[in-house]
């Protein structure tokens, strides 16, 4: 039998990733250009909590191909059904790339890495200048992609009102009737 709603350590992994994703996009943005004195700080937040969250969406992925999880609704339409799939296919693939990008910009560049992690790339600063470029690409992605999936939340909850919104509900969900 399927369950009615995520797990809920799934439920929990969702919205801790969740705020600290929305968290760091602000942050990136803000720190690039930034000369004030808050530039270190705000980077050695940035570089601390991209880690965390390579090892979330680690555990995140571990959780996803284990734990049952609910079905989508069964009279989604078929067009919906692959744009659901789509885009989680996505936002997985970005919550992973960009921590691995941002490490791997940081060995190219020959910056220091938080815990003194060895370099995943060679010291190259062309190497660097393209990894950079393609941090920022998939941030902003990232970011587009979040806001259609907010979205998608919306228009489940209020306009198909069809329990989706209630299956990633972050708090304790009573069972339906
Ligand atoms: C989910 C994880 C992450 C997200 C969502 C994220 C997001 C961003 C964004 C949106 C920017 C601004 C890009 C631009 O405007 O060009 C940025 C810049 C940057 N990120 Fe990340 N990032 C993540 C992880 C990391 C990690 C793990 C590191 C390093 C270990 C890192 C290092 C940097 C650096 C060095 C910059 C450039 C700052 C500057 O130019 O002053 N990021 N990030
Ligand atoms: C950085 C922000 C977010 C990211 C990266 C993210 C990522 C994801 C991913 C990858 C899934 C697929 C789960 C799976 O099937 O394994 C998911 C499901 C879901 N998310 Fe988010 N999420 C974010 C924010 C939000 C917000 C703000 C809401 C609500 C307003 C939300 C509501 C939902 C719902 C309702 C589902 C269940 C969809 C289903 O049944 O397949 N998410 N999220």
């Amino acid at each position: 039998m399927k369950p009615e709603v995520f797990h809920p350590l799934a439920r929990l992994v969702h919205w801790l990733m969740a705020i600290l994703i929305i968290g760091m996009l602000f942050i990136g943005v803000s720190m690039v250009g930034d000369l004030s004195p808050r530039h270190p700080l705000l980077v050695e937040l940035h570089k601390a909590t991209g880690l965390a969250l390579l090892v979330l969406v680690i555990v995140r992925i571990g959780l996803r191909l284990t734990l049952p999880h609910p079905p989508l609704p069964a009279d989604l339409p078929a067009f919906q059904r692959f744009a659901a799939g789509a885009s989680h296919l996505l936002l997985y693939g970005l919550m992973l790339a960009m921590p691995l990008l941002g490490w791997a910009m940081l060995s190219a560049g020959g910056y220091p890495r938080p815990l003194q992690l060895p370099a995943i790339a060679p010291h190259d600063l062309q190497l660097y200048a393209v990894l950079r470029q393609a941090h920022g690409w998939a941030g902003y992605l990232l970011f587009a992609t979040v806001l259609v999936h907010l979205g998608a939340a919306l228009m489940h909850a209020l306009v198909r009102r069809d329990g989706v919104l209630r299956s990633m509900w972050p708090g304790p969900v009573r069972r339906s009737e």
